[in-house]
C-alpha cells in the first residue's frame, strides 16, 4: 500500500486506514468472526491506522480485543479521541482509552469535534511531552466547521487534523486541504463514503471501462482513490464490518491518479448520477 509522510515527524502512514464508528460498537467482538477477518484483511493489505473514540460505544474495547488477538498488535497505528469537558474528566477518559485499547502508548489522540479544546489541548501537550501519546490532532465532520478548523491550523500547534471529504462533498479542496499542507499538518479523512450513502447514488450504474486503466475495479475504490489522489491527504479511514469490503478498500491504496483531467472526469460522472 502507498504511504504518505506525517509532516511533523517524517514517519510514513499507509493511505488507507480503518474507521470504527458503529462497525466496532459491539458487545463482544468475538461473537462476530467477520470482525476478526476485517482486521486480518486490513493488516494483510498493509493497513495500519485504526481510528476510534470514546464516543463510539464499545469500539475502543473492540479495537483492544481484536488487535491483541491478531498477533500483530504492535504493527497498528492507534488513534482515538478525547470527547468531554473539564480537565479531570478528560484525563479520566484518556486513562480509560489506554485501558480499553490495551496500549501503554497511543499514537494519536484527537480532540473530538473540538469539544472543550482549550482544556483538552493542554493535557494532550503534557501527555505528548511525557511520551504517553505521540501525536495530537483535532477533528470535525461537518463542512460548516472547516473555517474553524482552518483557523486552528493557523494558530494552534498540532500534528493532525481530521475532517470530512468525499467526491460528493469537496468543500475541503477549497481551503482546508491546501492550508493543512502549507502548515505541515497531516490530514485524516472521515466520512469518505458519505456514511455508505454514496452507494445508493451509484448502485444502478456500471463502472465505466476507462476505470480499469487506473486500477479501479469497484465503486468504493473509485471514491477512495479520488480522495487519496489529493496530495494533501495523508490517510482516509472508511469504516467497514465486512471482510470483502475491507479487501476492496485496501486495494484502493495501491495507486493514485495524477492526471487532473481524469479526476475532473470522475467528479463529472458522480455529479451526473
Ligand atoms: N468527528 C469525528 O471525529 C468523526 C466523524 C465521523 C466519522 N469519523 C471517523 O471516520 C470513519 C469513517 O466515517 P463513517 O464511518 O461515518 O462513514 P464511511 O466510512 O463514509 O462509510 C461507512 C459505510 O460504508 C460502507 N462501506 C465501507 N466500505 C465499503 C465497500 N467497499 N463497499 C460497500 N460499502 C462499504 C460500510 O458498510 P459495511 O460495514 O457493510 O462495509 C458503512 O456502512 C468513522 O468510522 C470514524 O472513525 C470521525
Amino acid at each position: 500500500m502507498l504511504t504518505r509522510q506525517i509532516p511533523s515527524s517524517g514517519e510514513h502512514l499507509p493511505v488507507i486506514g480503518l474507521g470504527t464508528w458503529q462497525v466496532l460498537d459491539v458487545a463482544d467482538p468475538n461473537a462476530s468472526p467477520a470482525l476478526t477477518e476485517v482486521l486480518s484483511a486490513f493488516h494483510a493489505g498493509g493497513g495500519r491506522l485504526i481510528d476510534s473514540s470514546p464516543m463510539y460505544g464499545n469500539s475502543e474495547r473492540s479495537v483492544g480485543v481484536l488487535t491483541q488477538q491478531s498477533g500483530h498488535a504492535d504493527d497498528f497505528f492507534y488513534a482515538t479521541k478525547v470527547w468531554t469537558t473539564g480537565k479531570n474528566e478528560g484525563i479520566r477518559q484518556l486513562e480509560n482509552s489506554f485501558r480499553l485499547m490495551q496500549r501503554s502508548t497511543i499514537d494519536l489522540v484527537q480532540i473530538h469535534n473540538l469539544v472543550d479544546w482549550q482544556t483538552q489541548l493542554k493535557t494532550l501537550q503534557e501527555w505528548k511531552e511525557a511520551g504517553r501519546i505521540r501525536y495530537i490532532g483535532i477533528t470535525h465532520y461537518l463542512s460548516d466547521m472547516h473555517d474553524e478548523l482552518e483557523k486552528m491550523i493557523r494558530t494552534v500547534p498540532m500534528d493532525f487534523v481530521q475532517f470530512n471529504y468525499s467526491i460528493t462533498d469537496r468543500n475541503a479542496e477549497q481551503r482546508l486541504l491546501p492550508v493543512a499542507a502549507e502548515h505541515g499538518v497531516a490530514t485524516i479523512i472521515n466520512r469518505p463514503l458519505d456514511v455508505g450513502k454514496i452507494f445508493s447514488k451509484v448502485h444502478n450504474t456500471t463502472l465505466p471501462g476507462w476505470c480499469a486503466e487506473y486500477g479501479i475495479t469497484t465503486w468504493s475504490q473509485f471514491m477512495l482513490k479520488y480522495i487519496i489522489s489529493h496530495p494533501a491527504v495523508t490517510s482516509v479511514i472508511p469504516a467497514t464490518a465486512n471482510p470483502a469490503h475491507m479487501k476492496d478498500n485496501v486495494a484502493a491504496g495501491h495507486s493514485i491518479i495524477t492526471d487532473q483531467k481524469v479526476l475532473t472526469r470522475m467528479v463529472e460522472l458522480v455529479t451526473s448520477l
